[in-house]
């Protein structure tokens, strides 16, 4: 199987080396890819925001499946453009893209659906935004409703913020606050059928003890060892399954990779947000543990078989992921810098992200640098390979967390 994959950034590293595992894989090709993925797979240049060069290329490869990384080519339509062209994608097309691209979209999924999630107001002027405000009292929720890269969600207690934040965007949605911890579960969909993968947490926060401002994502674990047994099954049947039925009876079936971001309240999983893409950093620590055949896994759903696809197959170690960042991530990174000291290990990969090759030499090239992600028996274990794998490497400035899944591990010597 031939396979083009479509990002540059710690994820499509991930995605990368667990297509490279497949068995049935027989090339594999990147755009516009980074020096970590052309140490593995072929990588073309590529503008992804130009749907017409990713049907060309993947022409021009005869690929038997493209797999979308990133949401923007998604919420341009990639998908749509490549069945235009009879070529299998992972991805949604642009109307199901929506579900990332659009929160007032997913919020009316949602209820449609009876999928359970924070109470909220869709508001375009002062005076519903001030009421919206007051109706759910503080913490106030702000979200601009169309893609914003990380920045478009506020949480504060300060009315004046919420307010001013809320008038930045042409339409925001503002929702009650939910309280308890957070949870990235991935379903594949095939547009009627949907796998679950395990949960993993993502830490969103700048700084440890979950201080500073929100980024992409700061590192992650899995598997939750806290979590409810039956959160997987719940959350495939009160969230994925239902919203899945909904888009396909709404006749924009969802193809690719639905991620929940949950609260576990104390009344019961609400929805936060849904993602049209896999997360970044989760697929960093997700993909290293799963040893079901990822290409043949994206082509079942990508081509509508998944049906007969079977239980994924999961090895039994814990795994954590730390991201290493530029000085200044993440309101003014700092890039260009030299990096040395990558050394992974049989218990740890290095992924790379914001990263370019200058005459040779590895630099700095964006926010997020790099992903490291530890392997172990158990989260203690991980977070050991992970944290002596990160702290060998040398970029002036950078900056990581060390409380990645430490009071999970903590809590799991407990039991
Ligand atoms: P989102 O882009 O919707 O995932 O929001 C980014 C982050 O803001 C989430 O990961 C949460 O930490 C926080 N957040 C979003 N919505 C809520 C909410 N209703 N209550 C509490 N925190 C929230
Ligand atoms: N980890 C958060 C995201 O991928 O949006």
């Amino acid at each position: 199987m031939k396979v083009l994959l479509i990002g540059s950034g710690g994820r499509e590293h991930a995605l990368a080396a667990a297509l490279n595992r497949d068995p049935k894989l027989e090339e594999l090709h990147v755009a516009p890819g980074n020096p970590g993925i052309a140490e593995i797979a072929l990588c073309h240049e590529l503008d992804i925001k130009d749907n017409n060069a990713i049907v060309s290329l993947a022409q021009k490869l005869s690929v038997d499946l493209v797999v979308i990384g990133p949401e923007v080519p998604l919420v341009n339509g990639v998908a749509d453009e490549l069945a235009k062209a009879k070529i299998p994608c992972f991805g949604p097309s642009k109307a199901a893209a929506q579900l990332e691209g659009s929160k007032d979209f997913a919020k009316k999924v949602m209820s449609d659906a009876g999928v359970p999630t924070a109470k909220s107001f869709t508001c375009t002027n002062k005076v519903e935004i001030e009421k919206a405000l007051d109706t759910f009292g503080a913490p106030y929720v702000v979200k601009h409703d169309g893609l914003a890269a990380g920045k478009g969600v506020v949480v504060t207690d300060d009315r004046d913020f919420a307010i001013e934040h809320a008038l930045q965007s042409p339409q925001v949605v503002i929702e009650e606050y939910l309280d308890g911890p957070e949870v990235s579960l991935f379903g594949i969909s095939d547009g009627h059928h949907v796998i679950a993968m395990q949960p993993a947490q993502d830490f969103k926060r700048v700084g440890d003890g979950d201080l500073g401002p929100n980024t992409g994502g700061m590192g992650a674990y899995s598997p939750l060892p806290w979590a409810p047994d039956e959160i997987v099954e719940e959350t495939l049947t009160q969230v994925l399954n239902p919203t899945v039925k909904e888009m396909s009876a709404r006749n924009t079936p969802f193809v690719g990779l639905l991620y929940a971001g949950l609260a576990l309240t104390s009344r019961g999983t609400r929805v936060i947000e849904f993602n049209a893409r896999f997360g970044d950093p989760e697929t960093q620590v997700l993909l290293p543990r799963l040893r079901t055949p990822l290409a043949q896994l994206l082509l079942a759903a990508a081509t509508g078989k998944l049906k007969d696809f079977g239980p994924l197959d999961w090895s039994d170690d814990a795994a954590v992921t730390v991201v290493l960042a530029s000085d200044g991530y993440p309101a003014a990174p700092i890039v260009g810098e030299p990096i040395t000291g990558i050394k992974p290990n049989d218990h740890s990969f290095v992924f790379h992200a914001g990263t370019s090759l200058r005459d040779g030499v590895l630099h700095s090239a964006g926010g997020r640098v790099l992903t490291v992600t530890g392997i172990g028996s158990d989260l203690t274990e991980a977070r050991d390979s992970a944290y002596r794998t990160i702290s060998q490497i040398s970029l002036a400035g950078s900056h990581y967390r060390s409380d990645i899944a430490l009071n999970a591990s903590v809590a799991e010597k407990g039991n």
